[in-house]
């Protein structure tokens, strides 16, 4: 009897150990899908590309490198599939890359100026990788590590749980930083992004992701047709070298006013260098809201974006030039992405006027950001 049971217990444990060692997996239930492949390898650890889809035509695709979101297929008003996301085909163009394109953006999303900001009386000098400022985490922000993931598939959504330890200094921040980052896609065509964080040190935190939409397809031409509108009634103006002045200005009356819809090409000559600037949300009360909305008029899509943010950065792609070649051979030039990325204001820890972004040990740091999509055909995510 006992021989036996020892048997069972050591075929259970076989068992467990080759679905652990799985790399390529599928799962359907109800209508959600999900598949796991092997997408390579680097910092001797294995990357894996998941691909949830839903019942309604809307795919996504992402890897554990970066928590990159590679491909987010939307059906548009035909019904035909459309890759609305800038990207790369490859681990290798991923690592090198540095537009940020689909990544998960932190320590601290956007810029501090100087790299530099005092908490509880130190000062900390952080990576500087943008002129004089540190930008989106340093040399090397969570969009160039590696996550651990553990995917979940349910009737009504399938998504991915990203895990990553930030160790005390990287980047010179302090405080080993736990992250948390849910990606989940929905039967009501939303992706959406839970960011989780915790710390054993007084820390500052900005978390976002950095998606370069075009809702004609990626490569497909630039976004200056897209129809914008930003729930804001003020920006932040900024200076040479993008740090915000600290003052906040109302958008009536300049190009900086998409409170209704305007295309983005519109008045985008009238601002140097095109759009890059944090728009200051209206209601900003921890509790989720419609932040913004694009529309496309010869795809029909539609993207509405919800968060409990204060932000959004809405940066045009300005400094894209077709160096770079992205998903099937296509080059990408200025203006032919857009992001919207949920946030903070830049330069917070030095800005004491701005809601802060201090964590400090036993808080817990929780947001939540959803990009929902729907097209002329889509009734249900109108
Ligand atoms: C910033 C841009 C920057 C870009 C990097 C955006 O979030 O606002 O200034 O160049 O990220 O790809």
């Amino acid at each position: 009897m006992m021989k036996h049971t020892k048997r069972l217990f050591f075929l259970g444990l076989m068992a467990v150990m080759a679905l652990g060692c799985q790399e390529n997996t599928n799962k359907k239930t109800g209508k959600m899908e999900m598949k796991k492949i092997n997408y390579g390898e680097t910092d001797g650890k294995t990357i894996y590309q998941y691909t949830l889809a839903n019942g309604n035509g809307m795919v996504v695709k992402l890897i554990n490198f970066g928590g990159i979101v590679t491909n987010l297929f939307v059906p548009d008003e035909n019904g035909k599939p459309v890759d609305v996301v800038l990207g790369y085909d490859s681990l290798q163009q991923y690592i090198e890359d540095s537009s940020y394109f689909g990544a998960i953006v932190g320590r601290y999303g956007n810029r501090i100026a100087k790299g530099q900001f005092t908490l509880d009386g130190q000062t900390f000098n952080l990576a500087v990788n943008n002129g004089p400022n540190h930008l989106h985490g340093g040399i090397k922000g969570f969009n160039k590590v590696v996550w651990d993931s553990d995917p979940f598939i349910f009737p009504e959504k399938v998504g991915v749980v990203l895990t990553y330890l930030s160790k005390n200094g990287e980047e010179g921040y302090p405080g080993n930083l736990k992250v948390k980052v849910t990606y989940t896609l929905t039967n009501d065509n939303e992706l959406k992004i839970d960011y989780e964080a915790t710390t054993d040190k007084p820390t500052v935190i900005n978390l976002t992701h950095h998606s370069y939409f075009n809702l004609k397809g990626a490569g497909n031409g630039d976004i200056l047709d897209h129809q914008l509108q930003i729930m804001a009634d003020d920006y932040l103006p900024v200076d040479p070298t993008l740090i915000p002045t600290g003052e906040l200005r109302a958008v009536k009356q300049s190009a900086m006013d998409f409170t209704t819809p305007h295309s983005i090409g519109s008045r985008i000559k009238q601002v140097e260098g095109g759009y890059d600037h944090t728009w200051v949300l209206n209601d900003y009360n921890g509790k989720m809201r419609l932040g913004a909305k694009v529309t496309e008029p010869a795809s029909g899509i539609t993207m509405k974006v919800f968060t409990d943010q204060p932000g959004i950065q809405f940066y045009s792609g300005n400094f894209l030039d077709g160096t770079v070649t992205g998903k099937n051979g296509k080059r990408y030039f200025k203006h032919f992405g857009f992001c919207l990325e949920t946030q903070h204001y830049p330069d917070s820890p030095n800005h004491p006027e701005f809601p802060p972004v201090v964590l400090k040990p036993g808080e817990k740091y929780e947001t939540h950001t959803v990009y929902q999509f729907s097209s002329g055909n889509n009734t249900k995510a109108k």
